[in-house]
């Protein structure tokens, strides 16, 4: 009910449109090159999770190559200044049979569609339940095309010793707090916790060989992430800060203008839903204003 409410009420439009860029590939085009106008990098992810058939699999991994083509005409692709952001289940990995094989086989796919546009893939990291598989599709991605990155969430108790494994040269790593409700066996639980280990993490990344991808809003963690960059003399191209779109756009523009590398990340696709109900659990004062937008005072 709440979804169709969401759906229709044309003023939450615009509340959708903060975070989600549009329902077609044109709309991602057109912010990943408004984004470019403030200096501002882009990964596009294509909307959809837990994929339940092959066909949706396979017209997942074709609205990705669709994509990459528009943004190489488009010349927003090139050394990587607009890449894709893949979510595995979206492309198979949940499918009862094979599903490991075929979103390694559709993922190549748009690997490929990456490479003759001149530009990056990382994987999205799902639930717990999924960090071994991804990692390991990771390793064979990485194999042909070894300029694939993972993201890492620093809520997870293992994700340390994954940032000792991949701190390596080459390799890309996005680090992130994490968005799924875990159990307490595997993940902490505190937010303090979380923050200490995202720390940890950061510091295992910019010392290491790697380009750390510092996704996160929480200015302390920013400014961190800044401090061991210069503590570690790295300059300004061998790492970047990342941003979801609509959220700390004034930080996202400030960043970007202190000639830091600032990345966007840019929901777009018809199945937004879930996508929304987890940016608003993230920020209850969102909720409030995206209510309000609903009975026509937002
Ligand atoms: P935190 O949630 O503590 O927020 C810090 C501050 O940022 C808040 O106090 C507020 O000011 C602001 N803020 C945060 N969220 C906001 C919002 N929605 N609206 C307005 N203000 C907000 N997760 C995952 O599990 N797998 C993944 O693959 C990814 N991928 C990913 C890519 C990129 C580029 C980003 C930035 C994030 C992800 N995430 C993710 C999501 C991530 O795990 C996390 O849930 C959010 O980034 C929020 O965590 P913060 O680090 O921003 O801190």
């Amino acid at each position: 009910m709440i979804r169709g409410a969401v759906v229709s009420a044309p003023l939450s439009r615009g509340v959708v449109a903060r975070y989600v860029a549009g329902e077609g590939v044109d709309d991602a085009v057109a912010v990943a090159a408004e984004l470019r106008t403030t200096n501002r990098l882009a990964t596009i992810d294509y909307l959809g999770e837990d994929t339940t058939d092959r066909q949706q699999a396979e017209a997942t991994r074709d609205t990705y190559v669709r994509l990459l083509e528009h943004l190489s005409d488009q010349d927003l692709a090139r050394f990587g200044a607009a890449e894709v952001s893949v979510k595995l289940s979206a492309v198979g990995q949940a499918l009862p049979q094979d599903g490991d094989a075929i979103a390694l086989e559709n993922a190549r796919a748009i690997c490929e569609a990456a490479d003759r546009a001149g530009t990056t893939v990382t994987l999205d990291m799902e639930d717990h339940t999924t960090t071994d598989r991804t990692l390991e599709a990771l390793r064979a991605l990485r194999v042909d095309f070894p300029w694939v990155g993972a993201v890492l969430q620093s809520y997870l108790h293992r994700t340390e010793a994954d940032c000792r494994d991949l701190a390596h040269e080459g390799s890309r790593v996005r680090l992130c707090k994490g968005a799924y409700k875990e159990p307490e066996s595997v993940a902490f639980q505190d937010g303090a916790e979380v923050d200490l280990s995202y720390v940890r993490c950061l510091k295992v990344l910019m010392a290491g060989e790697g380009y750390p991808m510092v996704a996160s809003h929480d200015p302390r963690l920013v400014e961190i992430a800044q401090a061991l960059a210069n503590h570690h003399g790295r300059s300004p191209d061998t790492y970047e800060f990342q941003m979801l779109l609509g959220v700390r756009t004034a930080e996202q523009k400030r960043i970007a203008d202190r000639g830091h590398q600032m990345r966007v990340y840019v929901p777009f696709g018809e199945d937004w839903y879930g996508y929304l109900v987890r940016r608003m659990a993230e920020r209850p004062a969102n909720l409030q204003f995206f209510l309000r937008s609903l009975v026509g005072n937002g």
